[in-house]
């Protein structure tokens, strides 16, 4: 028995010896004062590269490239036609029905939404091996990659119109600016390389959207651009795909078909490393949240429909709301190296995401600078010591009144089913925070930024961000956030951080 033991023991320590070590024994000690006690690869800095090649070779194999399926739209390079639109609409307003009712009510919690595990053990038998009890989609029902309801069609239709205008967009500032014109702003060849990269991705959301949809997907339109330069280009990217990127977060659970919502995630979560990007390339911090926020569709067709000037005859067209446009007066300036300087009305035009004018004197302006703290270069992160804005900033605020032509052949009217505003809703991370509205005049007032937390630490107000103003201070949480709709009476986006 004794010898056994002994034996097994040893057979045991020799496999211990074959395999790689446990994790935890190639895991370093914690350590702190940046005093690490282990050393550092490559250290000392060695001789750095000059030549390269010719490269090893590698094991191979003849493949040939397996041609994927066509995408709707090829590469587009070089201008595409732009411009506001001037003729007169075929068609007017948000695509409607019988409506069956003026509002949603609110209702109690789904009686069914009861689980909870006190102890970690499964609560329920397994299906099968490893599997526990469970999902949705998880029961072996072959998945069908296609819209399931109206709510459905009308947001990944909503998505599809996203995808076009960025697919036109990104190509359209590579086409207008010189390669000087990006060195200017400290964007490289290869910078433009992945603006460039960004626009074909678009290319392929597109194509994926249109496949859920089917025959009716909306083509590809013509858009009508505010910016003048590269940063203000730049900005207004950052913008765009914020609220797409947000467009998406606020329905994909709400969507009937989980199958789309598998592939939309996949495509968005290229969509939020593209908003990333954008506003490193505008030397802002990366992320500076800890959550990225979702809103309702109208929100989304809100920020978006003013830059379609129109589109193809018989272009689907969609269901939601257009909002009258919020005007935040002291938009905080990120070409500025203080933004408290920013002077009122400091943006390139009054469309709802129309970015801040970069073209501010230079001894005014971050862009060149190249001290930390004030530098807004491009950057992996930037710091800033002047805050774009911060709690208890005072903003200012006008706003449109509804009835005003929008979108595609100017064939969307803006609504509203609110009352008089009485707050400003800050929709940002995890959060709804209202502040009250103090009305100054007609279309006119101000508020105070809040300085509401989402956790200790994490300041809810900051990076691009919206702003509703509001009749009434309804309690609502990211998965009812659209019942917010019936009481906004104008629109913005806020570039708190
Ligand atoms: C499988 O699950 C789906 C929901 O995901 C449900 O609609 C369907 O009835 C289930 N099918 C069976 C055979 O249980
Ligand atoms: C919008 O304008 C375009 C270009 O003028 C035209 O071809 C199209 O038919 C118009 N669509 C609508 C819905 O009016
Ligand atoms: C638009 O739809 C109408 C009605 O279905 C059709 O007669 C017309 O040919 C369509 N136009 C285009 C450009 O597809
Ligand atoms: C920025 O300043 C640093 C330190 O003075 C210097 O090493 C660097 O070359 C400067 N960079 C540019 C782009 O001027
Ligand atoms: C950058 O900001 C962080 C967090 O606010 C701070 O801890 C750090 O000291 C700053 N670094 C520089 C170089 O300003
Ligand atoms: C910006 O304004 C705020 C509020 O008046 C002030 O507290 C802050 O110090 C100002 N920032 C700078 C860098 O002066
Ligand atoms: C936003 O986050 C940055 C980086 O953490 C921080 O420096 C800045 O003060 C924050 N802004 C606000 C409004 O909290
Ligand atoms: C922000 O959201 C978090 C997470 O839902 C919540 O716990 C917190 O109370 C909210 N904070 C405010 C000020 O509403
Ligand atoms: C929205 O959801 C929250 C729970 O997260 C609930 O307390 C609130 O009453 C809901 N609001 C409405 C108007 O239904």
């Amino acid at each position: 028995m004794l010898a056994k033991q002994v034996l097994l023991s040893a057979c045991l320590t020799g496999i211990a010896l074959a395999a790689p070590a446990p994790l935890q024994e190639r895991q370093v000690a914690g350590y702190t004062n940046a005093d690490a006690t282990f050393a550092q690869t490559p250290s000392p800095l060695g001789k750095i590269a000059t030549t390269f090649g010719p490269d090893s070779q590698v094991p191979a194999d003849p493949t040939p490239i397996v041609p994927g399926p066509p995408r709707r739209s090829s590469d587009v390079t070089g201008a595409t036609s732009h411009g506001p639109y001037s003729g007169t609409p075929t068609t007017t307003g948000a695509v409607s029905n019988t409506v069956t009712g003026s509002t949603i009510p609110a209702l109690p919690p789904n009686p069914t939404a009861t689980y909870y595990n006190p102890n970690g053990l499964l609560q329920h038998a397994q299906p099968a091996p490893y599997v526990p009890f469970g999902g949705l989609g998880t029961n072996g029902t072959q998945p069908r990659y296609m819209v399931n309801s109206d709510f459905d069609f009308e947001s990944i239709a909503l998505g599809l119109y996203q995808e076009w205008i960025e697919l036109d967009l990104f190509n359209n500032g590579l086409a207008v600016f010189s390669a000087q014109d990006f060195l200017d702003a400290g964007l490289t060849a290869e910078d433009r390389a992945v603006i460039a990269f960004m626009a074909q991705q678009e290319s392929g959301h597109a194509t994926l959207l249109s496949n859920m949809l089917g025959e009716a997907a909306p083509p590809q339109c013509t858009y009508d651009y505010p910016f003048t330069n590269v940063r203000e280009f730049i900005d207004f990217n950052q913008k765009l795909t914020r609220f797409g990127e947000s467009g998406v977060w606020g329905f994909i659970n709400h969507l009937d078909s989980r199958e789309v919502g598998q592939l939309l995630a996949q495509s968005i979560a290229t969509e939020a490393r593209q908003q990333m990007t954008f506003r490193q390339m505008l030397g802002l911090h990366p992320y500076p949240v800890w959550f990225e926020t979702g809103i309702p569709q109208s929100w989304a067709w809100t920020y978006l429909a003013p830059y379609i000037s129109s589109c193809p005859e018989n272009t689907t067209r969609l269901a939601w709301q257009n909002f009258p446009a919020l005007h935040i007066l002291n938009q905080p300036n990120p070409n500025r190296f203080s933004p408290n300087d920013t002077k009122m009305n400091e943006v390139v035009g009054s469309r709802p995401i129309d970015p801040s004018k970069a073209d501010i004197p230079e001894e005014e302006s971050c862009v060149h600078v190249n001290v930390t703290g004030y530098s807004c270069g491009p950057a992996i992160s930037r710091n800033r010591s002047e805050p774009l804005s911060f709690p208890g900033k005072r903003i200012f605020f006008s706003w449109d009144d509804p009835g005003q032509k929008v979108g595609p052949n100017n064939s969307y009217v803006t609504s509203t089913e609110a009352g008089e505003p009485k707050f400003a809703a800050w929709v940002s991370q995890l959060n709804l925070t209202y502040t009250p509205l103090t009305v100054t005049g007609k279309n006119e007032g101000w508020t105070t930024q809040p300085g509401a937390e989402v956790y200790e630490g994490d300041p809810a107000v900051n990076g691009t961000m919206f702003v509703a103003l509001t009749d009434s201070d309804l309690f609502l949480t990211p998965f009812n956030l659209s019942i917010i709709n019936p009481h906004v009476r104008a629109l913005g986006m806020y570039q708190a951080g």
